[in-house]
């Protein structure tokens, strides 16, 4: 039985292993992209359950306050994600150097973002329609894309 458990433990220690990958291999700038990159996806996927809402595909009306103001609270922080030494000199990253020389604009498109959410959240509490898709169409545009459309390098690119 000791020794079984000895195996397992052995055996949980090399999945542990196997799914960190080789520790202090990897710089921890690296880390930083690889985890504001999955934030930005978490966005993106908060944008499309509301989408699919606005669309009328699903019923799910309620549920978007949720999603607008996991929007809010993930754009507060949304600075911290880009600190020193992540930009696309010394990193892969599609995110622009200008998020790094012009950080007050920066500063001002997660605010924008922010604020659009907030707009959002409301709309959806209200339970109007209208207003959500009003919000929804702004939130994409003021908060999202145009963020993208300065400080990110296009996909395609
Ligand atoms: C204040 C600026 C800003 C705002 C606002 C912003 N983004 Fe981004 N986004 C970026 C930057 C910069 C990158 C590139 C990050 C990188 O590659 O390191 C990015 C990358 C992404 C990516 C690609 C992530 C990957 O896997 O490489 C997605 C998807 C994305 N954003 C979705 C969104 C959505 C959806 C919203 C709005 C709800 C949003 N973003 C709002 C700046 C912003």
């Amino acid at each position: 039985m000791r020794r079984l458990r000895n195996q397992t433990f052995a055996l949980a220690a090399a999945v542990v292993a196997a799914t960190l990958g080789p520790l202090g291999a990897v710089s921890a700038d690296t880390d930083v992209v690889e985890y504001r990159q999955s934030v930005m996806q978490l966005l993106e996927g908060h944008v499309d359950a509301i989408m699919t809402v606005v669309r009328g595909q699903v019923a799910f009306t309620d549920h978007v306050v949720a999603h607008a103001e996991s929007i809010e609270q993930l754009s507060q922080n949304m600075v911290d994600l880009f600190p020193p030494a992540t930009g696309p000199d010394t990193l892969p990253t599609n995110a622009l150097q200008q998020v790094w020389s012009n950080p007050n604009g920066f500063q001002t498109a997660t605010l924008a973002l922010q604020q659009a959410a907030t707009n959002l959240s409301l709309a959806a509490q209200s339970g109007d329609q209208l207003a959500i898709a009003q919000e929804f169409n702004n939130l994409r545009r003021a908060g999202c894309d145009a963020c993208h459309s300065s400080f990110r390098r296009r996909p395609s690119q």
